[in-house]
């Protein structure tokens, strides 16, 4: 694919949806969310507002780097701190599609609604991506950026248009845009992380306590796997406990799932065969996490199972 030929014909049919009018995007940090940034503000300068939300559910020092990142590439970003709506509106859900609605809820209804009505932006550039399409449309999963896929007129529901640059791409085209982007590898190279974050690694009920377990099983995750050139690696908190035992004494903890796959794009995955002290010291730092006294390695290939849990 020619990607310079693609940015190019992006660029321009940016500015001509856009017009004279000036448009949102939301970054989290992952590569697409990056790429939309930095190819609307090609196309469209200032009259393009980046917002970070922070909605309680990103990694460890996530809201800092990612601010600090863009400011080096002069594209200034705002933080707009949601984290308590994100949890109010996630208290008590356990079902995986009601928390996919609630997130979907609160980020396009609540936080973009009022940004987009106290900014005056009648476009909202979205990092959407063919295979979150096709797995939506397919049933699969709702994932949290689809739209009018799922009957939902965005003009209409929440009162902006939605641009989508990156519907005709999968992941590897993302990246292969990234880099003629210029976009620096350890944005451009990152492994793929879902907008719905952390909550997608949370079997059940998400609260701060389980976000605070699962955030720190992530740190230890990205730390130790660094090095695999896996397509991508997370660490998910299960619902269930399991009987253990911490300083001699009975212990019902909770259990953390390690998962590592290769994927071209997503659409399928294979476990990556982790050599096992990387597993072992994997199992040690996880269960060193106060409440955590199991590990477990997922082996299971896409299909049957997706890749995140939720
Ligand atoms: P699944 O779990 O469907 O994931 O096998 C396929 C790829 O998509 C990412 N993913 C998402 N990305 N919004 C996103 O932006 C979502 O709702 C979402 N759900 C999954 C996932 O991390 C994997 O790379």
């Amino acid at each position: 694919m020619d990607y310079e030929a693609w940015v190019e014909n992006k660029i321009a049919e940016l500015r001509r949806q856009v017009g004279e009018s000036t448009a949102l995007n939301a970054l989290s940090g992952g590569v697409d969310s990056s790429v939309v940034t930095v190819l609307g503000h090609r196309a469209l300068g200032d009259r393009l507002k980046t917002v970070f939300i922070d909605n309680a559910l990103m990694r460890e020092g996530e809201p800092q780097r990612v601010v600090s990142l863009f400011d080096q590439m002069q594209i200034p970003v705002e933080c707009v701190d949601a984290k308590k709506t994100f949890l109010d509106a996630l208290a008590g859900l356990t079902d995986p599609e009601e928390k996919r609605c609630a997130i979907t809820e609160t980020f396009y209804k609540t936080v973009f609604g009022d940004l987009v009505r106290n900014s005056g932006a009648k476009f909202l550039l979205h990092g959407t991506i063919l295979t979150d399409i096709e797995e939506t449309v397919a049933g699969i999963k709702r994932q949290h950026n689809i739209l009018a896929q799922m009957g939902i007129d965005p003009q209409e529901a929440y009162g902006y248009h939605v641009l989508e640059p990156l519907a005709d791409l999968r992941k590897d085209g993302v990246r292969g845009v990234a880099r003629i982007l210029g976009l620096p590898a350890e944005l451009s190279e990152r492994i793929p992380f879902p907008g719905p974050a952390l909550a997608t690694r949370i079997v059940g009920e998400v609260t701060p306590e389980r976000l605070a377990t699962v955030r720190t099983a992530t740190a230890i995750v990205e730390e130790e796997l660094a090095d695999t050139g896996a397509f991508q690696y997370m660490a998910v908190l299960l619902a269930d406990k399991a009987t253990g035992i911490r300083d001699g004494q009975r212990e019902f903890g909770e259990i953390v799932v390690v998962r590592c796959i290769d994927s071209i794009d997503a659409r399928e995955a294979t476990p990556v065969e982790l050599p096992w002290d990387v597993l072992h010291r994997l199992c040690k730092r996880v269960t060193s996490i106060p409440g955590v006294n199991r590990c477990l390695y997922d082996l299971t290939p896409k299909p049957p199972a997706t890749i995140e849990y939720v």
